[in-house]
C-alpha cells in the first residue's frame, strides 16, 4: 500500500514540541474505535508529513494516536530502522529505557496492513523488528510468535501467570469468543517458552503475542501476587458449571450452556433431570468420575500393549503409536490417543470393526463408537477436523494389570540403576501414580479410561502422527505458519503447495519440517 512516497533525509523521533506543532491540534481526530491499542509513529526516516498523514489517516480509521511516547503505547511503528536504532532513539530523545520498554516494536508493514483490514492487526512475527534481550540475560533471546519455532518442554518457569492465564482462555472459550481464547491461550503458551521466570515487567520486552489484556493481568499479578479477574472468574458460578458440564464426555460448550440456561447446576440434578442424553454422554455421565482422573503413563503403555496386542491378533504387521501428550513425554493426560497404521496401504481398512468387536466380547470395553474414513481424496483447502477413521472408546482397564506393569517397570528401572537412592526416588513416584489409580477406582477393580483409537492409512502416517501429537496450540501455529509463510496447506492427510500446485509426500515428521522450512522440532519440545 503506497501511501505517500517516503521521505529520503534522515529526521530524529519528534520532540514534544514538534508533535503538538505538527500534529496534536490539527489532526482530525475520529470515534476512537480501538482504544487498547496505542500507536506511536516514529519520525526517522518517515518524514513529518508522512507521518503527519498516516496519523490522520489511522486516528480517522479509528486508532488512537500518541503524539509522544508513554506508558499508553502499545504498539511503536518506524520504517527503515532497525529494532536497536528505534530503541537508541527512544532512550536518548524520550528518556525512556530500553530495559522498561514493554511496546510492540513493528515496522511499518504491521500499520498499512491494519489500515487496509479497517483494525489493528495480530503483530506476526515478519512484522517485529529484532531485538535481542539485553537485560540481565546471558543468553540473547529472539522469540517467534509462532510456536512451532519455539522450543517449548513440559517445565515451565512461569506457571504463576500461565495457569492465571489459562483460566482467563478457557473462560473466553466457555463463552465461545474465539478471539480472546486464542489472545490468552497464545500469551499463556508464549510465557511457557521463556528459559527464565518473568519477576518484572521488564523481562517481558520484545516478548510477542502479549496483547494489553495479559500483560495486565502479568503486571497484576506480579505487583499482588493475583489477579482479581481471574479469581471472580473462579468464583462465577456459570464457569463453574460451565466447566463441570463440559467436564463430561461428549458435552461441548453450547449443550453445558444450555442445561446451565435450563436451571441444571451439578452432575447429580442432571442425573435426575429428564434431560435426554446422548448414547456418549451417557457414558461419560456414569464414569465421569474415573474419566476425571488423570490418566498416569503406565496406563497408557499398558492400553497401548493392549491394543498391539489385539491388532495383532488380525494383523501382525499393524503399528501402534501412542501419540498426543505421552508422546511429548507428559506424565499424566485426560486421554489416551493411539495412532494405527499398517505398512501395507489399503490392509487396514476394516481392521478397527474387528478390533473393538473382539475387544467387547472379551470385556475390555465399555464404551465405543466408530466414525468412518469420510477422506475425500486429498484436498487443498483442509479443514480444522481430520477424516480418518476412528474409534472413540472408553476401556475398562484392570487395576491388577496395571500394579503388574509398574511393578515391572520397577524392577527393570532398579536393576538399571542398581542404585538404591534412584530405586527409592521411583518407588514414590510409583507409589503417587498409583495412588491417583486407586483413588479414582474405588473399591472396583477396574478404572474405566478414555482412549482414542486412528486410522491412518500408511502414506498419510507421518501427517497423522504429527497432527496427533499437538499440543493443540502447536499445531494451530504449524498450520498458520505453512499458510501465511509458505502459501502452502497443511493438515494432519497431507501438505499442498499452493504456488507449485503440488502435494507434497513425507515418510517422516522431519521430512514435514522439512517441506516448511522449520527447523526439526521434536516431541517433548512441542508443549506450547
Ligand atoms: P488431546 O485432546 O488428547 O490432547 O489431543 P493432549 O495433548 O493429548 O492432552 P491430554 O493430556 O490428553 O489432555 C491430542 C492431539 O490430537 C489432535 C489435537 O490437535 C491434539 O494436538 N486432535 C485431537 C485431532 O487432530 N483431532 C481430534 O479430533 C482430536
Ligand atoms: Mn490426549
Amino acid at each position: 500500500m503506497a501511501l505517500l512516497p517516503r521521505k529520503k533525509r534522515c529526521k530524529g523521533i519528534p520532540t514534544s514540541t514538534v508533535s503538538q506543532d505538527h500534529l496534536g491540534r490539527n489532526s482530525p481526530v475520529g470515534e476512537v474505535k480501538f482504544g487498547e491499542v496505542g500507536i506511536f509513529l516514529v519520525e526517522r526516516r518517515m518524514g513529518s508529513s508522512r507521518r503527519r498523514f498516516l496519523t490522520e489517516l489511522a486516528r480517522k480509521k479509528g486508532f488512537r494516536v500518541e503524539e509522544q511516547m508513554s506508558e499508553s503505547v502499545t504498539h511503536v511503528v518506524s520504517e527503515n530502522n532497525t529494532g536497536k536504532e528505534v530503541l537508541d532513539l527512544l532512550e536518548k530523545r524520550n528518556g525512556i529505557s530500553r530495559t522498561g520498554f514493554t511496546a510492540a516494536l513493528v515496522d511499518i508493514a504491521w500499520f498499512t496492513e491494519s489500515m487496509g483490514a479497517g483494525r489493528p492487526l495480530e503483530v506476526e512475527s515478519r512484522h517485529q523488528l529484532q531485538v535481542t534481550r539485553e537485560a540481565v540475560a546471558v543468553t540473547e533471546v529472539s522469540i517467534s510468535s509462532y510456536a512451532c519455532q519455539r522450543r517449548t518442554v513440559l517445565k515451565n518457569k512461569n506457571r504463576l501467570f500461565t495457569e492465571a492465564l489459562k483460566v482467563l482462555a478457557e473462560a473466553a472459550e466457555l463463552n465461545e469468543s474465539e478471539g480472546r481464547y486464542l489472545a490468552f491461550s497464545k500469551a499463556s503458551s508464549i510465557l511457557k517458552s521463556l528459559p527464565y521466570t518473568v519477576t518484572k515487567m521488564e523481562d517481558l520486552q520484545g516478548i510477542p503475542s502479549l496483547g494489553v489484556h495479559s500483560r495486565k493481568v502479568i503486571k497484576e499479578i506480579l505487583e499482588d501476587g493475583t489477579c482479581s479477574e481471574v479469581e471472580n472468574i473462579l468464583q462465577n458460578e456459570r464457569y463453574q458449571t460451565l466447566k463441570r458440564f463440559t467436564s463430561i464426555f461428549g458435552v461441548g460448550v453450547k449443550t453445558a450452556d444450555k442445561w446451565y440456561r435450563e436451571g441444571l447446576r451439578t452432575l447429580d440434578e442432571l442425573r435426575a433431570s429428564n434431560v435426554k442424553l446422548t448414547r456418549e454422554q451417557e457414558a461419560g455421565l456414569l464414569y465421569h468420575n474415573d474419566l476425571s482422573a488423570p490418566v498416569t503413563r503406565t496406563e497408557a503403555d499398558l492400553i497401548k500393549q493392549i491394543v498391539e496386542r489385539a491388532v495383532h491378533k488380525f494383523l501382525p504387521a499393524t503399528v501402534v503409536t501412542l501419540t498426543g501428550g505421552f508422546r511429548r513425554e507428559k506424565e499424566f493426560g485426560h486421554d489416551v490417543d493411539l495412532l494405527i497404521t499398517h505398512p501395507e496401504e489399503g490392509k487396514e481398512e476394516g481392521l478397527i470393526c474387528q478390533v473393538i468387536n473382539w475387544m467387547t466380547t472379551e470385556g475390555l470395553i465399555l464404551y465405543g463408537d466408530i466414525t468412518g474414513n469420510s477422506y475425500k481424496g486429498r484436498s487443498k483447502d483442509p479443514g480444522i477436523f481430520d477424516h480418518f477413521e476412528k474409534c472413540l472408546s472408553i476401556f475398562k482397564l484392570k487395576k491388577e494389570l496395571v500394579n503388574n506393569l509398574e511393578s515391572e517397570k520397577l524392577s527393570h528401572c532398579d536393576s538399571l540403576a542398581g542404585d538404591k537412592t534412584r530405586g527409592i526416588d521411583l518407588a514414590d513416584h510409583t507409589e503417587a501414580a498409583q495412588q491417583v489409580t486407586v483413588a479414582a477406582a474405588g473399591s472396583k477393580d477396574w478404572k474405566a479410561v478414555r482412549v482414542d483409537l486412528v486410522i491412518a492409512p500408511y502414506s498419510q502416517y507421518a501427517y497423522a502422527l504429527l497432527g496427533w501429537t499437538g499440543s493443540r496450540l502447536f499445531e494451530r501455529d504449524l498450520r498458520r505458519y505453512a499458510k501465511h509463510s509458505k502459501n502452502m496447506s497443511l493438515s494432519s492427510h497431507s501438505l499442498f503447495d499452493n504456488e507449485q500446485n503440488i502435494f507434497l509426500p513425507a515418510a517422516t515428521e522431519e521430512g514435514i519440517f522439512a517441506h516448511l522450512g522449520l527447523e526439526y522440532i521434536p516431541p517433548r519440545e512441542r508443549n506450547a
